[in-house]
C-alpha cells in the first residue's frame, strides 16, 4: 500500500466539486486518510510548486493556486500514486480520457481541478509539506 498527496484546486472548490471529486477517488479504491481545506498565500503556492519556478507559467500557476481555497488530502491504496494520476487524467483536459476528473471537471490546462504527486519521493515531501504525522489516520 502507498500514499500520495492530492490537492483539489481553487477552480474546483469554487464550483463546489469537492464531493464529486472525492467520490471518484473512493470509487477507484483510494482511501482519504487525511483531509483539510486551506487557502494558500502566493508565497506558499510558490514554495509548493518551486520545481516549476523557471517555467513560463509559474506566475500564473501560483497566482491561481492562491486565488481561493484548496483541499489538501492524503490518498492511500495499492499503487496510490499511479492510480490517482489515472483517475485525474492528463494535465490538459483536452487530452484527458473520458471519465477522468480532468475530462469531466477541468476548465483549462492551468485550471485543471486537481494535483497529484508524481513519484514516491515527491509524495513523501508533499505529504510532509501539508500534514503532520499525527494527522494521518489510516
Ligand atoms: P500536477 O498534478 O498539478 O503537478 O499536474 P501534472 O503533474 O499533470 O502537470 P505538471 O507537473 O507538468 O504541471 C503542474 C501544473 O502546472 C499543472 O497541473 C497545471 O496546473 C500547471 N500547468 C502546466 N502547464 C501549464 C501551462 O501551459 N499553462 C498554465 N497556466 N499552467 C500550466
Ligand atoms: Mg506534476
Amino acid at each position: 500500500t502507498q500514499r500520495t498527496l492530492s490537492l483539489i484546486k481553487p477552480d474546483a472548490t469554487r464550483r463546489n466539486l469537492t464531493g464529486k471529486i472525492n467520490a471518484k477517488f473512493e470509487d477507484a479504491g483510494l482511501r482519504i486518510v487525511a483531509q483539510k481545506r486551506l487557502h494558500l498565500t502566493k508565497a506558499q503556492a510558490g514554495e509548493f510548486y518551486k520545481v516549476h519556478a523557471e517555467r513560463p507559467f509559474y506566475d500564473e500557476l501560483t497566482t491561481f493556486m492562491a486565488s481561493g481555497p484548496i483541499v489538501a488530502q492524503v490518498l492511500e491504496g495499492e499503487d496510490a500514486i499511479a492510480k490517482n494520476r489515472e483517475v485525474m487524467g492528463a494535465t490538459n483536459p483536452a487530452d484527458a480520457e473520458a471519465g477522468t476528473i480532468r475530462a469531466e471537471f477541468a476548465e483549462s490546462v492551468g485550471e485543471n481541478s486537481v494535483h497529484g504527486s508524481d513519484a514516491p519521493e515527491t509524495a513523501k515531501e508533499e505529504i510532509a509539506y501539508f500534514f503532520a504525522g499525527l494527522e494521518l489516520v489510516g
